[in-house]
C-alpha cells in the first residue's frame, strides 16, 4: 500500500466496498420458526408475536405500555394527533426528515429549533417562541438531557414527545442509575428499520406510561375502529405484521451485545481520530450511554481539503458514507413555504458531517482501516483538493 489516498493513485484500502450499515442477523432459524408458526396459525398481522414484542419492550424499558405500529412515522403521527393540539411543534432542524413530516401530516406547523453544539440535541437553550407540544429526537441514539427537557416542558405546560428512532439501546444517567430510553416525556416512537440497532425489517414502537394514551394509539393503528366498525376519529392502517415483530422479538435478546459492539467501534474511531487535525465528534451526555446507531464525524477547515472531497476520497478507498442530516429539515424544499430562520449550529453541522460505517458485527479491524483511510486523506489534504478541483474544472 502506498501512502497516497486512493484518490490520487494510492491502493484502496479496501478491494470492494465496506457497506455503511447492514443488519446483524444473530439467530435466524429462530425468526424462521416465529414466521412459521405465524403461517401455519393464519394470524399474520397484529397478533400473538406482536403482542409478545410489545410485551418484550415494555419489560426491557421499564415502561406501562407499548404499541407497535407500521413506522417510527407513523408512530409519531399518531401522538401529535392524539394530543388535540393546534398551533406550532417545536423540534430541532438536525434529524431526519420524518420527524417534521409527522408534524406536518397533522396539520401542524413544524418550528424547526437550532440544536446543542456538543450533544447535537435538542435542549432548553436550544428551544424559542412559543409552541404547543415539542419533540425532541435522540440523535444517532445520543439520549437527550431527558430531566432538564421534562422540566422545561412542564413550565411551558405543553407535552414532550421524543422521537427514539435511534434511541434503542441507549441508557440515561439519572437518580444513580442508568435508565432505558423509552419512558420519558409523555411517549418515545422507535423505529425498526434495516439500519437501526433494533430491527423489524420496518415497523415502530409507542412507548408510554399514559394508558389512555396508549389505548388512543391502539385505536389510530387500526383506523380508528374499536371493533365495532363505527370509527372514532381518522385513524390509519398503522398496524405491525407479526412476520416483522418476529425479527424484532429476536433482535431483542441481542440488544444488549449488539450496542456495546457498537460502543467499541465508537471508542475505537474516537481513539484513531482524534489526533487528525480537523475531525469533531458529537459528545455523548456524562454518565449516559449511546446507542450508536450512527457514528458521525465532522471536517473543519483545519482538515485541510472540504467535507464533499472527503466524502470523494472515501468513496475511492471503498467505504460507503452518508451525509446525515445534511440539508437540514429546515432547509429542506419541503419546508421552504416557511419563514426562515438562522440556526447556525445546526447549519454548521449539516456543512461538515460525514456519518461513517456503523454495524452491530462491524470488525474492528475494518474500523482501524476506515480511520486510517480518513488520516491517509488528511495528510496529503492538498494533493486531494488540488486534484478534485482540477477533475471538477475539466
Ligand atoms: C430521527 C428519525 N425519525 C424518524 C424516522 C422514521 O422512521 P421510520 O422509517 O421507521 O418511519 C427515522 C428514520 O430513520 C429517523 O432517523
Amino acid at each position: 500500500m502506498t501512502d497516497l489516498p486512493a484518490t490520487v493513485g494510492g491502493t484502496p484500502v479496501f478491494d470492494s466496498q465496506l457497506p455503511f450499515a447492514l443488519p446483524t442477523n444473530e439467530d435466524q432459524s429462530r425468526v424462521e420458526k416465529l414466521i412459521e408458526g405465524s403461517l401455519s396459525s393464519g394470524r399474520l398481522t397484529d397478533g400473538p408475536v406482536t403482542r409478545a414484542l410489545e410485551e418484550t419492550t415494555a419489560e426491557r424499558f421499564g415502561i406501562d405500555h407499548c404499541v407497535a405500529v407500521s413506522s417510527c412515522t407513523t408512530g409519531l403521527l399518531f401522538v401529535l394527533q392524539a394530543l388535540r393540539i393546534d398551533g406550532a411543534v417545536g423540534l430541532p432542524s438536525f434529524t431526519f426528515a420524518a420527524t417534521a413530516h409527522a408534524i406536518r401530516w397533522n396539520g401542524l406547523e413544524p418550528r424547526f429549533l437550532d440544536c446543542d453544539a456538543s450533544t447535537w440535541c435538542l435542549t432548553p437553550e436550544t428551544v424559542e417562541g412559543p409552541v404547543s407540544a415539542l419533540v425532541a429526537v435522540h440523535v444517532s441514539g445520543v439520549p437527550c438531557d431527558v430531566r432538564r427537557l421534562e422540566e422545561l416542558a412542564a413550565s411551558l405546560q405543553v407535552p414532550l414527545v421524543f422521537d427514539a428512532a435511534h434511541g434503542a439501546g441507549a441508557l440515561v444517567s439519572i437518580d444513580d442509575g442508568l435508565r432505558p430510553l423509552g419512558g420519558f416525556g409523555i411517549a418515545e416512537v422507535f423505529s425498526l428499520t434495516p439500519t437501526k440497532v433494533l430491527s423489524g425489517a420496518e415497523g415502530g414502537l409507542v412507548t408510554t406510561n399514559d394508558a389512555a394514551l396508549a389505548e388512543e394509539i391502539r385505536l389510530a393503528r387500526n383506523y380508528g375502529n374499536p371493533g365495532d366498525y363505527d370509527t372514532r376519529f381518522p385513524g390509519l392502517n398503522g398496524r405491525l405484521s407479526d412476520l416483522h415483530a418476529a425479527i424484532a422479538l429476536v433482535a431483542f435478546d441481542y440488544l444488549e451485545e449488539r450496542v456495546e459492539h457498537r460502543n467499541r467501534v465508537a471508542d475505537r474511531y474516537r481513539e484513531l481520530l482524534g489526533d487528525v487535525p480537523g475531525v469533531g465528534f458529537q459528545n455523548v451526555g456524562s454518565g449516559d450511554r449511546s446507542s450508536y446507531k450512527d457514528f458521525t464525524i465532522l471536517i473543519d477547515d483545519e482538515f485541510g481539503c472540504t467535507r464533499e472531497q472527503v466524502v470523494g476520497a472515501l468513496e475511492h478507498e471503498g467505504v460507503a458514507t452518508r451525509q446525515y442530516y445534511s440539508p437540514p429539515v429546515h432547509l429542506h424544499q419541503a419546508y421552504a413555504d416557511l419563514p426562515l430562520r438562522k440556526l447556525p449550529v445546526t447549519e454548521a453541522l449539516g456543512d461538515q458531517v460525514i456519518s461513517l460505517p456503523i454495524w452491530s458485527h462491524l470488525p474492528l479491524d475494518d474500523v482501524d482501516r476506515v480511520a486510517y483511510a480518513i488520516r491517509r486523506i488528511q495528510q496529503n489534504a492538498g494533493v486531494v483538493a488540488r486534484a478534485s478541483s482540477e477533475r471538477s474544472e475539466r
